[in-house]
């Protein structure tokens, strides 16, 4: 029945859709016209290739202010960059902070760390999904050597005061890792003013590129030669000998790289620059406001965080009563063509803080090519639903 409706696409949380028209005709041209290995020959092809990668590099490092283009490490995505990040640095012995807001990405890497004795704390947030940094400052410790931070939310889209816990981390000479997974093409990041050391992208959300693309940004104060590779292997680099080498982004970089995914990577962060951070966000606080407020005025429905669109990103979070959120996501797939992602989103920490344990929320995530009509037609599904128990058709 729904199959001839315009779909609404309220999953960009989890990857945003559409991409700019420049992503997939990007990477077409990379197929079509580049495709040879980037570093390796020394052929036009190559070296053309080598280019497209470059031009990526360097436009991850525009976007977050990153001290060289050289210290950006692609890989396959954010949850890479993160392993690399915390199991490459932290040793046994070792003490880290994170927060009770992380998704799995954070939290299996650190859990497993755990096992291996570096010491974790979990610093509590508010059931809204905000941290307080007095928290932070009181839970280092002598041992402490890294802060580990999910910048917003991927359930309920609140924003962790990632500048003032870099400050902190500067006057304490610990290193500060943030996953900007949910905020990178969305919201303003500057590695610089924000005292970020380590920035963990995802190429597939906000940054409108493929899936497939990430990285880690490796800030100047980090200690390069304590920071072991997840993998080793060839670059194209220094071929003659069988040590991997020790010099950025070589050193973890091995294999062939994803250059297809990188041109298409590099195209939507041109998308993003040549709109600007600040139009994308203004276009999204707009639309996300106008469904958190209207979600509120819905009966039985409940919504989570701190409910001003300034304080979080386009993801909002919330539940129907006396309806699972499973049934709610597939009825609005089924009757009303409407995407979004229920459950408890790969981030139990979060939910758990949030009190939205075991069952988890529903989540509509917006995004750069969200529409003000998409918000009404959403509101108007998400009445039907809270307030008609069965849609029109269903036998009673
Ligand atoms: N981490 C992504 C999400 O939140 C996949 O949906």
């Amino acid at each position: 029945m729904p199959k001839e409706q315009t779909i609404i696409y309220f999953d960009n949380a989890a990857t945003s859709w559409p991409k700019p028209p420049e992503v997939s005709k990007a990477m077409a041209h990379y197929l079509d016209e580049v495709g040879a290995n980037p570093g390796r020959s020394g052929h036009r092809m190559a070296v053309e290739s080598a280019r497209i990668v470059y031009a990526a590099r360097e436009a991850v490092a525009e976007l977050f202010n990153a001290p060289d283009p050289l210290r950006v490490v692609f890989g396959a995505n954010v949850t890479e960059a993160l392993n690399l990040a915390l199991r490459g640095y932290l040793r046994p012995g070792d003490h880290v902070i994170t927060s009770s807001m992380e998704h799995n990405s954070v939290m299996r890497p650190l859990r497993t760390l755990e096992w291996a004795g570096v010491e974790l704390t979990v610093v509590p947030c508010s059931p809204e999904g905000f941290l307080n940094p007095g928290e932070v400052e009181a839970a280092i410790r002598s041992n402490t050597k890294m802060i580990a931070l999910n910048h917003a939310s991927n359930v309920v889209g609140s924003l962790l005061p990632v500048a003032e816990v870099g400050r902190l981390a500067r006057q304490h000479n610990l290193l500060l890792v943030v996953d900007a997974a949910q905020t990178g093409g969305a919201y303003p990041i500057d590695m610089q003013v924000d005292q970020i050391d380590l920035l963990a992208f995802t190429g597939h959300k906000s940054l409108y590129g493929p899936m497939g693309t990430g990285g880690l940004i490796i800030g100047e104060r980090v200690d390069v030669d304590r920071l072991e590779p997840l993998t080793r292997g060839g670059t194209g680099s220094r071929s003659e000998r069988e040590e991997q080498p020790d010099f950025l982004p070589d050193k973890f970089e091995s294999g062939t790289p994803n250059g297809v995914g990188l041109a298409g990577l590099a195209a939507g962060l041109r998308w993003i620059l040549a709109q600007g951070i600040a139009a994308i966000r203004a276009h999204e606080v707009a639309l996300t406001q106008q469904l958190i407020d209207g979600l509120r005025a819905i009966p039985g429905v409940t919504v989570y965080g701190g409910l001003e669109a300034s304080r979080q990103t386009a993801t909002v979070s919330f539940n129907l009563a006396g309806l699972e959120p499973s049934e709610v996501g597939l009825r609005l797939d089924d009757e009303y063509a409407l995407m979004c992602r229920v459950g408890l989103h790969c981030a139990p920490a979060a939910h758990k803080t949030m009190g939205t344990f075991p069952a988890g929320t529903i989540r509509f995530g917006l995004g750069a090519f969200s529409m003000v009509e998409e918000v009404k037609a959403a509101l108007e599904a998400v009445y039907q639903l809270a307030t008609v128990p069965q849609s029109v058709g269903v036998a009673l």
